[in-house]
């Protein structure tokens, strides 16, 4: 199903998450409803624990709401099974985390590979992809490297292709500038940028940083867990 012009790509309606703690329970979000179109470069702020990687979370598919309704194009994550959820993790959104999360034992080349092969693709297709990923990234010579033998801006453009292998239509990133020097921060912020921008992938940017806030086309803050304000740039 695709979803029409007036339709969000994103619908979040009334979302909420509590974390049970023992005899207690902490909120991670309360009653958030959200409207992302397709296309839209979305900025999450808020301070530290406001809620912004229990929003990206729940929006990815990483984690399942305590009440509270998705629906990425009309689609009812709620009522989704397990391997319908593995699929839309895999194939419709790209994740991009600040600790990168690579597989230390894979090069550069393996790692952006591997979630295309998961999702049963043809390997010579997901490695042609992942060449032309590499190239824009300007990573290509270092396609043979493990992790552990790059920067922590290199293991960040790697991850970001891993995200895209799929050619996902969103993007979530949960401050992928954080581990990262200024430089090599404003080099991934402009990366995710031009994918939104010339790949037309939505994007869903948690940062603390004020590096995107010229970028995006709607700023949403987040604060003990739920919308305070919602400002839409032109
Ligand atoms: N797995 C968990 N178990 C218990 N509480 C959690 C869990 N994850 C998050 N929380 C709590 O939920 C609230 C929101 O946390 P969250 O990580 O979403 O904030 P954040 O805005 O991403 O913060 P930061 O900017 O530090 O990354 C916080 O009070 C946090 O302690
Ligand atoms: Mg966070």
């Amino acid at each position: 199903m695709k979803s029409t012009p007036h339709e969000p790509l994103i619908l979040a309606e009334r979302l909420t998450r509590i974390y049970p703690l023992g005899e207690s329970s902490v909120v991670g979000l309360q009653d958030v409803s959200l409207r992302i179109h397709d296309g839209a470069f979305i900025l999450l702020k808020g301070a530290s624990g406001s809620g912004k990687s229990t929003l990206l979370s729940l929006l990815a598919g990483l984690d399942r709401p305590t009440s509270g309704r998705i629906l990425v194009d009309g689609r009812d994550l709620g009522s989704a099974g397990a391997d319908e959820m593995t699929r839309y993790r895999r194939e419709t959104v790209g994740i991009v985390f600040q600790s990168f999360n690579l597989m230390p034992t894979l090069n550069v080349m393996e790692n952006i590979c591997l979630p295309g092969l998961l999702a049963g693709r043809p390997a010579s297709a997901v490695k042609a992809r992942a060449r032309e990923l590499l190239e824009w990234l300007q990573m290509v010579h270092r396609q043979r490297h493990i992790p552990a033998q790059l920067s922590g801006g290199e293991m960040q453009r790697v991850a970001i292709a891993r995200a895209l292998i799929n050619d996902p239509r969103i993007i979530f990133a949960d401050e992928p500038t954080g581990n990262l020097d200024s430089r090599n921060g404003r080099l991934v912020v402009e990366m995710l940028r031009e994918m939104n921008q010339t790949l037309r992938r939505t994007l869903v940017l948690a940062t603390h940083s004020p590096m995107a806030d010229s970028l995006a086309t709607a700023i949403i803050t987040l604060r003990d867990g739920t919308v305070v304000d919602t400002a839409w740039k032109s």
